[in-house]
């Protein structure tokens, strides 16, 4: 670890847990191989019945979303009122990052920092997304890209809504589709639980290669809920150590 980087990492008061262990090299490739993939298809459902229209209508925007390139994509989100949420948040937080990344995180929704600032994980939580990333040689926006499920902040951070998750789910499969990363890093367990479409726990659902749209995904912990969790922060650190070293796999 570069001292630059230790020093940094002390400043979030994350040494020495976030260290590499001896022996374990972030290139070390002998234990990486992906296991277990599983095939998650479709989107979230609504928790309403739907009329035939309104079927219709949610098809047709999505095909149309699905379309997009990232100038449209990017436009349709901000001015987007497809929920509520629009109504109550700030602004839109679509994501941010190297928008041909390899690495594709995926948390959430945004929170009130985020929300005011237009850019998801700048709160404390992204402060400690910072921390790991860096522990494993990435950085926001270098070969990163950062998004939620959601794009716009649910009043007071409550949960999301499946309706809500119904109707931003086309953007954030246009960014995967755009993107095209290698893998993707869902955090916490909302994320995990949507993208993966189970109501599997985290702890159930680590250490295994799954997909969202073919696409390689590795679940661990929130960092949210890190801050409030120290024992757990010791798993996120070997789910992080895993998905580098399934990286390395997948790059041949
Ligand atoms: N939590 C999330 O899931 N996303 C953010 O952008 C910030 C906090």
């Amino acid at each position: 670890m570069s001292s630059r980087r230790e020093l940094f990492l002390e400043e979030m008061g994350l040494t020495p847990l976030w260290r590499l262990r001896r022996g374990e090299a972030i290139g070390d490739s002998a234990a990486a191989q992906p296991q277990n993939l599983t095939a998650a298809t479709g989107e979230a459902e609504t928790s309403q019945p739907l009329s035939l229209r309104s079927v219709q209508d949610a098809e047709g925007r999505a095909t149309r979303i699905a379309r997009m390139d990232w100038d449209d994509l990017k436009e349709t989100a901000a001015a987007c009122t497809a929920c509520g949420l629009r109504k109550t948040c700030t602004q839109t937080v679509f994501g941010v990052g190297d928008e041909k990344a390899d690495w594709l995180i995926v948390g959430e929704a945004p929170g009130a920092e985020e929300d005011a600032r237009g850019e998801p994980f700048v709160g404390q939580a992204g402060k400690l997304l910072d921390a790991m990333l860096a522990a494993i040689g990435l950085k926001r926006g270098e070969d990163v890209y950062i998004a939620n499920v959601l794009k716009c902040r649910p009043p007071g951070n409550r949960n999301p809504e499946a309706a809500e998750v119904a109707q931003c789910s086309p953007f954030l499969l246009r960014q995967v589709e755009l993107i095209q990363p290698r893998m993707i890093l869902a955090l916490g367990r909302f994320a995990c639980q949507t993208l993966l479409e189970t109501d599997a726990s985290i702890a159930s659902l680590r250490g295994q290669v799954h997909r969202y749209q073919g696409v390689p995904l590795i679940v661990t912990y929130h960092p949210a809920y890190l801050l409030r969790s120290l024992p757990d922060k010791a798993k996120a650190w070997e789910d992080l150590c895993f998905a580098r070293r399934t990286m390395v796999a997948l790059r041949g």
